[in-house]
């Protein structure tokens, strides 16, 4: 491939899309970043004027194979065919089961697993064309220890790993490779509500003692869309500091 690589990075004004996005600008100066946003944007529009002609923003509602679609049509229009797509938004929404709410659980399911597959579904499509792409999607280290109050996480991200698992397979043959990150928690985005002594705890059951920076998940994202991630498919890699 001597085009330039297109990226779509869903997400892209959270923290980890951001520092994701952020990573691939400064590290490889001839790609293009499509920016998923949704509601808020303001990261996203900075990466934007930082870095004009080649972080681009894209609006996608990542539950809906429509925005999918238009959002791909969007990228083909302004630079060429997708070649990278960074399946990275999603959420939690914690509660025991006993207690949890279908909306919550079906939610929770829709953005962080039905989502892949609409996505990874409308990316093929322009990867398989060009016999060449990669697949991240950004799972969670709760899909491999699982906390109580996160059935619906956990299983969700479970489904990810396995989705990746068996897409990997079917695709092998055409250049494309798809993987997944599980990170533990991550600075700058821990859940809302964690108390001083809660984060201190948790730092101090974690052998580094500390929790992941984002632009250390994204330097694993970034290893795994590269051309050199070549015979590297179908892969899980946990990214928590030793904590399991
Ligand atoms: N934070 C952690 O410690 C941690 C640990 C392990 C895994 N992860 C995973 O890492 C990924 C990024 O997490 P983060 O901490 O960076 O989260 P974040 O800061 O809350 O960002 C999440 C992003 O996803 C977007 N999003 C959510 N639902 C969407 C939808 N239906 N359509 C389009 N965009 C949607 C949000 O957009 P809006 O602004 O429009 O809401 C937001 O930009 C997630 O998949 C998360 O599960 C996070």
């Amino acid at each position: 491939m001597s085009d330039p690589r297109r990226i779509l990075i869903t997400g892209a004004n959270g923290t980890l899309g951001h520092a994701t996005a952020q990573y691939f600008l400064q590290h490889d100066p001839d790609c293009h970043v499509f920016l998923g946003v949704r509601e808020s944007r303001v990261r996203a529009e900075a990466l934007v004027a930082a870095y004009p002609g080649r972080a681009l923003l894209c609006p996608l509602e990542i539950t809906d194979s429509a925005s999918w679609n238009a959002a791909l049509t969007q990228i083909e229009n302004q630079s060429g065919p997708l070649s990278v797509l960074i399946n990275n938004a999603g959420y939690h929404d914690d509660a025991l089961l006993a207690h949890m709410t279908q909306g919550q659980w079906s939610g929770v399911l829709d953005a962080n697993l039905n989502a892949v597959f609409l996505g990874c579904q409308a990316a093929l499509q322009p990867m398989m064309h060009q016999r060449w792409g990669r697949i991240v999607n950004i799972a969670s280290l709760s899909a491999l220890h699982s906390p109580a109050g996160q059935t619906n996480y956990a299983a969700a991200k479970a489904g990810v790993i396995g989705l990746t698992q068996s897409l990997a397979k079917e695709t092998a043959r055409m250049g494309i490779t798809v993987n997944a990150v599980c990170p533990g928690h991550i600075e700058g985005a821990l859940p809302a509500g964690w108390s001083d002594e809660q984060i201190k705890a948790v730092k101090r059951e974690t052998p580094m003692r500390r929790f992941a920076r984002p632009e250390e998940i994204a330097a694993v994202v970034f290893f795994l869309a590269s051309r050199e991630a070549s015979y590297m498919t179908g892969a899980s890699l946990k990214l928590d500091g030793a904590l399991v």
